[in-house]
């Protein structure tokens, strides 16, 4: 590789979406309610009484937005599937239309030469499993396998690529901790919490499990997760390593089951009381052999050593850049150091990102443009730390700019765009933006422009 920021042969650059984000249709033939709809009803949870209902319409759009991705040259595309088009109530009777939608969608990705990678959760609960328990049962993991097994079983034939799930975290505490702002909301005490963990794992087994059993030959899975993320504040080799520790105790949680088929000692004594209940033959399908692991690479904390090397996490200075996302600040190096830690703790078969970009408010079409300079420059000092993370021989094969379009972005609703194509959404207008442009050309030049 080169100083003109090439890729290798071969690396797959796509877009993201999420149904529940971009579909609207929200009862649509047959669908039912997801958790995301109640909670959209409930006054005060999502940022000016937005709802999910109609978002960007591509549910009934879907054509008109597959011509504009391959306008851009996308030949990636990552999407989800809503469980409660598919099994309205989450189990018992199938909906044939739901699987049909996505049945269509997808031959029509692949005739316009785009490549479907599709995750089968994306934190739409249908509303009923949450009226039986949600995360906290069981009964969800029983539902989730038979989705599972439906949806690889009709689609399997034409899809190649699955994620499991999306971000275990931000469904299970971010949903039902105290202090969560995603749906279904509570405020349930570490031991549900846990649970809930252990819950999803098994689910995300079950769906390596349907892969292999029923997809087609060569078909790839893995999971998306989104590790908590460290930079060592300066690349000394002390701070290096105590933002490796701080990195592997933040994660173990999750990557250690996947990854070495049972939970640390460690983990569980952190736990004492409220360890996970673990039934017969669940690390058999949580420790299933996966292809790859994708991230959801945003943000990051610096981290250095402490006393004995001890890792410390620092605060961020007030005036340290960040996007209109509270939560999210220019950490670009989070995309060397997120990629490098799982590649030297855990040794995944190949990365991806399956997400990474940036929110903003307000971005006004003026004269038919979008110029969102800070975007690109957002995504340019994001993709040159991974072009170091692969030229420093860490797996990453793949990168997913999230998002295609603007959309209902959970809580925030449709106030934080994330789209590199602008929505307006009285109208359902696309306009690509100044962002949008650029990442064509990086994709279709396989290199940073
Ligand atoms: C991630 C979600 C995705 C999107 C981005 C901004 O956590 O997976 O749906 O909302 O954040």
């Amino acid at each position: 590789m080169s100083s003109t920021l090439s890729f290798p042969r071969n690396f797959v650059w796509g877009v993201a979406t999420a149904a529940t984000q971009i579909e609207g249709a929200a009862s649509a033939d047959g669908k039912g309610p997801s958790v995301w709809d109640t909670f959209a009803r409930r006054p005060g949870r999502i940022l000016n009484g937005d709802t999910p209902e109609t978002a960007c319409d591509h549910y009934r759009r879907y054509p008109q937005d597959i011509a504009l991705m391959r306008s851009l040259g996308v030949k990636h595309y990552r999407l989800s599937l809503a469980w409660p088009r598919i099994y309205p109530a989450g189990d018992g009777s199938l909906n044939p239309r739901g699987l049909d939608h996505y049945s269509r969608l997808i031959d029509a990705l692949l005739e316009a030469g785009i490549t479907p990678w599709v995750t089968l959760f994306h934190w739409d609960l249908p509303q009923a499993l949450e009226d039986r328990g949600g995360w906290r049962s069981r009964v969800t993991v029983d539902a989730f396998a038979t989705y599972a097994d439906t949806v690889v079983r009709h689609l399997g034939d034409r899809v190649k690529h699955w994620i499991t799930l999306n971000e275990i975290r931000c469904f299970t505490v971010l949903a039902y901790a105290p202090g969560g702002d995603k749906a279904p909301g509570g405020k349930e005490p570490p031991a549900v919490i846990n649970q809930m963990y252990h819950h999803a794992l098994v689910c995300h087994g079950h769906a390596v499990r349907a892969v292999r059993e029923h997809g087609r030959r060569g078909a790839r899975v893995g999971l998306t997760d989104n590790s908590e993320i460290c930079v060592p504040v300066t690349e000394t080799a002390a701070d290096i390593t105590a933002a490796r520790r701080w990195f592997a105790q933040r994660n173990i949680h999750l990557l250690d089951p996947i990854y070495r088929g049972a939970y640390a000692p460690a983990y569980l004594r952190a736990c004492g009381a409220n360890r996970p209940r673990v039934s017969r033959g669940d690390f058999d399908l949580i420790g299933l052999p996966t292809d790859f692991l994708g991230l959801n690479v945003y943000n990051a904390k610096f981290v250095r050593a402490g006393s004995r090397g001890a890792p410390e996490t620092l605060p961020m200075p007030s005036h340290y850049p960040r996007t209109d996302s509270p939560w999210h600040d220019l950490t670009p190096q989070a995309l060397y150091w997120g990629p490098r830690f799982v590649h030297e703790l855990y040794r995944p078969k190949a990365l991806y990102i399956t997400e990474n970009g940036c929110g903003y408010d307000d971005e006004p079409v003026v004269k038919g443009e979008v110029f969102d300079l800070h975007r690109r420059e957002f995504l340019r000092s994001y993709l040159r730390e991974l072009h170091r993370a692969v030229g420093d021989g860490v797996p990453v094969r793949g990168y997913f700019l999230w998002s295609l379009m603007d959309n209902f972005e959970w809580q925030d609703g449709y106030t934080r765009r994330f789209g590199i194509v602008h929505v307006d959404y009285r109208s359902q207008k696309r306009t690509p933006k100044l962002s949008a442009r650029w990442y064509a050309r990086v994709m279709h030049e396989n290199r940073l422009v």
